[in-house]
């Protein structure tokens, strides 16, 4: 078995609040995360496929389809957004680090053909990362 990585970046804005919770019980779990506006982070993302080279190409998955998958389904939805209220597949949840790396996974899971989907890094400081593995 081959573990391929594939790493990109992007920039957003969330804020870290429960809209069923109190003001106070929502400064008390989240503190600065909850406030009103929002703060951004440089998120690292790194997808990992995992499977055995094709006969045809030695590849696992072709890197470049790889990028533009990745690019398309995620990338493009969540750079420079802010993810509680821009990105359809983060609607009415917390974007935390892992909530974030759930919706990537359920995002990225069935587009990527033979190749199998491992994992879902995700680095929202240098650090703090979490590690979704489905
Ligand atoms: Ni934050």
């Amino acid at each position: 078995m081959i573990f391929i990585t594939r790493r990109e970046t992007f920039s957003a804005s969330h804020r870290l609040y429960n809209p069923q919770l109190s003001e106070a019980r929502n400064l008390e779990l989240f503190d600065k995360c909850a406030n009103p506006n929002g703060h951004g982070h440089n998120y690292v993302l790194e997808v990992t496929v995992a499977g055995e080279p094709q006969e045809e190409t030695g590849y696992v998955i072709d890197m470049k389809r790889l990028k533009d998958i990745i690019r398309r389904e995620l990338i493009s939805k969540v750079d420079h957004k802010h993810l509680n209220h821009d990105v359809d597949f983060l609607k009415d949840v917390i974007p935390t680090s892992e909530n974030i790396a759930k919706a990537f996974w359920n995002v990225l899971k069935d587009k990527l053909g033979d190749a199998h989907l491992h994992s879902i890094r995700l680095q929202e400081t240098e650090n703090n990362s979490v590690e979704y593995r489905g």
